[in-house]
C-alpha cells in the first residue's frame, strides 16, 4: 500500500535467544482500523513494543508518516503521533486520573502547549466515567475504568495512530461493548487504530483488516469480514462463526 501511515517491513524482535517476532510486514493506512490477533505468546505485544520504541528491533524497518522510526527513542516516536495504550494498562496507580492524563501530555506541557486542557477535556467527553473519577487515585478505579484511563492517556497526545494492546484483558462483556464503541467512534472520526486483541471475535467484528500472528510470523491477513468467514480462522480463533450481532456490526462498516 503506498501512502500507508504505518509500514512495518521485515520486523524482527528478540529477547536474548528467544526470537519473538520473525519477519513481520504490516501496514495501517490513514483512517484504517486494523487488528492483530493470535494466541498467547505469538508475538503481538512485541510488535507493538518495537513500534513505540520500548523494545529494540533486531532487524527490519518501521516507517510512520513517511519517516523511519525504527530505533528512535519512545518520546520522539510519541511526538510524531504514535501512541500506545499498553497491555496491563501501565497507569500510575498512586496518581489521580488527572495526573495520569497530564502525564500523557508531558512533552506538550513542557513545550508550553496551551491546548492540553482542551485535549484532556476531549478525552473526558469520550469517557464520562473518568470525569466522575477525575481526582481519584487510578489504583481505586475498576478494571474497566483503568482501561479507559490507559486509552484516554494515549489519546491526550492527539496521536495520528493509536495502538491498543489487549483492551479486553479481564473485562466484562458490557464494559467491552462500551470500550469498543468508543474506539469505533474515534475511528469513524478519522483516527487510525492498530488493535492487538486476544478475543478474535471482537477484533474481527470492529476492524477493517486483520493480521493473524503465529509464532512471530503473519500467517494470514486480509479484510476482517473475509477472515471471519475463513475456516482456518474459525477453527483456530473463533470456535464458531461470528454470531448475528457481531456480523451485523461488521456489515455496517463501510
Ligand atoms: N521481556 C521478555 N523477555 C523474554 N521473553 C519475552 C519477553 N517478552 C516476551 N517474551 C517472549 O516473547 C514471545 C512473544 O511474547 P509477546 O508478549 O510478544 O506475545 P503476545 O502475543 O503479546 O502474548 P499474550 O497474548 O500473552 O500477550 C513469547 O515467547 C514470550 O514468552
Ligand atoms: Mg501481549
Amino acid at each position: 500500500m503506498s501512502g500507508a501511515l504505518l509500514a512495518i517491513r521485515g520486523l524482527e524482535v528478540a529477547y536474548g535467544h528467544i526470537a519473538a517476532v520473525r519477519g513481520v510486514d504490516l501496514e495501517v493506512g490513514p483512517g484504517e482500523f486494523v487488528s492483530v490477533i493470535g494466541a498467547n505468546g505469538a508475538g503481538k505485544s512485541s510488535i507493538l513494543k518495537a513500534l513505540v520504541g520500548v523494545t529494540p528491533l533486531a532487524r527490519g524497518s518501521i516507517a510512520f508518516a513517511g519517516q523511519e522510526i525504527g530505533g528512535l527513542p519512545s518520546h520522539r516516536i510519541s511526538r510524531l503521533g504514535l501512541a500506545l495504550a499498553p497491555e496491563g494498562r501501565g497507569i500510575f496507580r498512586a496518581q489521580t486520573v488527572e495526573e495520569n492524563l497530564l502525564l500523557g501530555a508531558y512533552a506538550r506541557l513542557r513545550a508550553g502547549d496551551r491546548a492540553v486542557a482542551a485535549d484532556v477535556e476531549w478525552t473526558l467527553g469520550l469517557f464520562p466515567r473518568l470525569r466522575e473519577r477525575f481526582r481519584h487515585s487510578a489504583g481505586l478505579l475498576s478494571g474497566g475504568e483503568q482501561q479507559m484511563l490507559a486509552i484516554a492517556r494515549a489519546l491526550v497526545s492527539r496521536p495520528k495512530l493509536l495502538a491498543v494492546d489487549e483492551v479486553s484483558l479481564g473485562l466484562a462483556p458490557a464494559i467491552l461493548d462500551q470500550l469498543f464503541a468508543v474506539l469505533s467512534q474515534l475511528n469513524r472520526e478519522g483516527l487510525a487504530i492498530l488493535l492487538v486483541e486476544q478475543i478474535a471475535s471482537r477484533a474481527l467484528a470492529v476492524t477493517n483488516r486483520t493480521y493473524v500472528v503465529e509464532q512471530g510470523r503473519i500467517t494470514l491477513s486480509g479484510p476482517s469480514r473475509t477472515l471471519a468467514a475463513d475456516p482456518r480462522v474459525i477453527e483456530a480463533y473463533l470456535g464458531a462463526p461470528l454470531d448475528d450481532g457481531a456480523r451485523s456490526a461488521q456489515e455496517a462498516r463501510p
